[in-house]
This record gives structure tokens, C-alpha cells and sequence, in this order.
């Protein structure tokens, strides 16, 4: 059978084709695959299309869950050792967030987004030198758990933003410290999850993608340490290296100066770039109320 696919002009599709069948066929005779349980795995991803949307991405989810999203980040990016590493980058990404200044604030829909976070830090190269204008596309949840673009309650792209690092390497910003949240069951990956006893939480964390001229564009995730859920994160995305403590900051002084005047949690964390290709991200969701 492999012979029907000989003359793939593009020899990269011709290579993918060929392992997807031969893998596919290994995997039938492995399992003894019965004609009714491939018509199930048919009717699955038709499903995974149907509840698919401008603001839902069952595949990617399915990809993230089977664990197949880690894989193939961790071969995508050659991270040294020291060097940010990639992590997942999910099925809520929304591409186009506002270009903000640095000290800008991401929470657009007050306290109902959750406990103030001060994030800093630098971006830096190998050699600990500054990447000036490196930008940071950062986003995250309210406290609820949900992204903007999956609850109408919430201002358009709040808690997202990009940011440029200055001369010195520095971004500054504020949103809310991350907290752990559910991914849909009401789908077919709900229905895999539970058929395979899993839980469907993700532990707390900040979706970053960091990318500068020259440099490897990394999407990554950095994890609050403090989660519940950071041993059993449902898309396997915790890397050592991605766990991140935030500081409880109530001193007078500093709450004075900051601005919501209220304790707040603080982060601070460089993040190192390996010279490469920047790419572009080829997806975005859209938002709920937006695609009706
Ligand atoms: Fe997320």
C-alpha cells in the first residue's frame, strides 16, 4: 500500500504520509482492531470537528492530552541547558493582543480576574547579554479558570497583552497569579479522560511566547509552584524548569506604590533565548461572541 503513495512530488509530505500509514497499520494488527471500534475512532474525530469552533479546538486538545503536543515541542526546540524551554501552547492562544508598555496592566476586568501579579524579569542570551526588543505575547485565565475568549463577561483580550523588552534586557507587567483550571469534558476528550480514569486539571500557569530577531521563538508555559495539580497536569506541560515560585508582597511601602494599593503576588524571572529562526504562530482562536 505504501506503493500508492510513490509519487508524492513534495518528498517531506511523501515521508509523513508513509509513516502515518505504515505506524497506522502497525497499530491495527497491535491492538487486533475490530471493524466497529474503528467506525468509534471515525465517529471520535468527527466529533472533535463538530464541537470545534472559533474559540474551541478540540484536536489540539486531543493532541495535548495523548501527550503528542510535548513530543513534538521537545524535538522542535533545541533548548541548551539554562535556555527557556517550550511547553504546550494550548487551544486558547488569540493572536493579536494589544502591544502594551512595560508596567502596563494586563487585568482589564477588576478584582473578578483575581490576585494582582507583578511579573519581571529579563531577557537574556546565552552569555547573559540583553536581547533588546525581544517580545512577549502573555496570556491567562480570571480567576474562574476561563480565558477571555471563552466568557463574553470578560473584556475583549483582557489578560493578554504583548510586550517589548527595553535596552536592558527588561519587561515589566501586571496581571492576576494564575490558578488551576479545568480543560472542557463536555467533548469527546471528556469522554477519553474519563474512559481512561484521568483527571482534567491544569495546574496554575502563564502562557508565554517569547520571541526575538535571531532567536528561537519559544511557546512556553511558566507554572505556579504552589498549584495542587503541578505532579498531574492533564497535558503533560510541566518541565522542571517551567515552575516558577511568586512572592507574597505585602509591605507597606511596595503596596503603596503599586497600582491597585492591595498586596499583591510578585514574580520575577529571566528567560534565556538560543539563537535560531523567530517563526510565526500559525493559529489563533477567536473569540465566543465573535464567531456567533
Ligand atoms: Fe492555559
Amino acid at each position: 500500500m505504501l506503493g500508492a503513495v510513490s509519487g508524492t512530488p513534495d518528498p517531506r509530505t511523501r515521508q509523513i504520509v508513509e509513516a502515518l500509514i505504515r505506524h497506522a497499520h502497525d497499530f491495527a494488527r497491535e491492538v487486533g482492531l475490530q471493524p466497529e471500534e474503528l467506525l468509534y475512532a471515525a465517529e471520535f474525530l468527527k466529533r472533535c470537528g463538530d464541537v470545534s469552533d472559533a474559540s474551541r479546538h478540540e484536536f489540539i486538545l486531543l493532541s495535548d492530552v495523548l501527550g503528542v503536543t510535548m513530543v513534538v515541542n521537545t524535538l522542535a526546540a533545541d533548548a541548551p541547558d539554562g535556555a527557556l524551554e517550550p511547553s504546550v501552547l494550548g487551544p486558547f492562544y488569540r493572536s493579536g493582543a494589544p502591544l502594551l508598555p512595560n508596567g502596563a496592566d494586563l487585568s482589564r476586568g477588576g478584582a473578578a480576574d483575581g490576585e494582582p501579579a507583578h511579573v519581571t524579569g529579563l531577557v537574556l542570551a546565552a552569555d547573559g547579554s540583553p536581547i533588546e526588543g525581544a517580545e512577549l505575547d502573555v496570556w491567562g485565565t480570571n480567576a474562574d479558570g476561563l480565558y477571555e475568549n471563552v466568557d463574553p463577561s470578560q473584556p475583549d483580550y483582557n489578560l493578554r497583552g504583548r510586550f517589548h523588552t527595553d535596552a536592558r534586557g527588561r519587561f515589566e507587567f501586571w496581571t492576576v497569579k494564575p490558578v488551576s483550571y479545568p480543560i472542557p469534558v463536555d467533548g469527546p476528550v471528556g469522554d477519553l479522560l474519563a474512559a481512561t480514569n484521568r483527571s482534567n486539571m491544569r495546574p496554575g500557569h502563564l502562557h508565554v511566547i517569547a520571541s526575538a530577531p535571531g532567536y528561537q521563538t519559544i511557546i512556553t508555559e511558566l507554572y505556579t509552584d504552589d498549584d495542587q495539580y503541578i505532579e498531574s497536569d492533564a497535558v503533560f506541560g510541566v518541565k522542571g524548569s517551567l515552575v516558577v515560585h511568586y512572592d507574597w508582597i505585602d509591605d507597606e511601602h511596595k503596596v503603596a506604590a503599586s497600582p491597585r494599593k492591595r498586596p499583591y503576588w510578585e514574580l520575577r524571572r529571566d528567560l534565556v533565548l538560543t539563537p535560531g529562526t523567530r517563526t510565526a504562530v500559525r493559529f489563533t482562536a477567536g473569540r465566543e461572541e465573535l464567531a456567533r
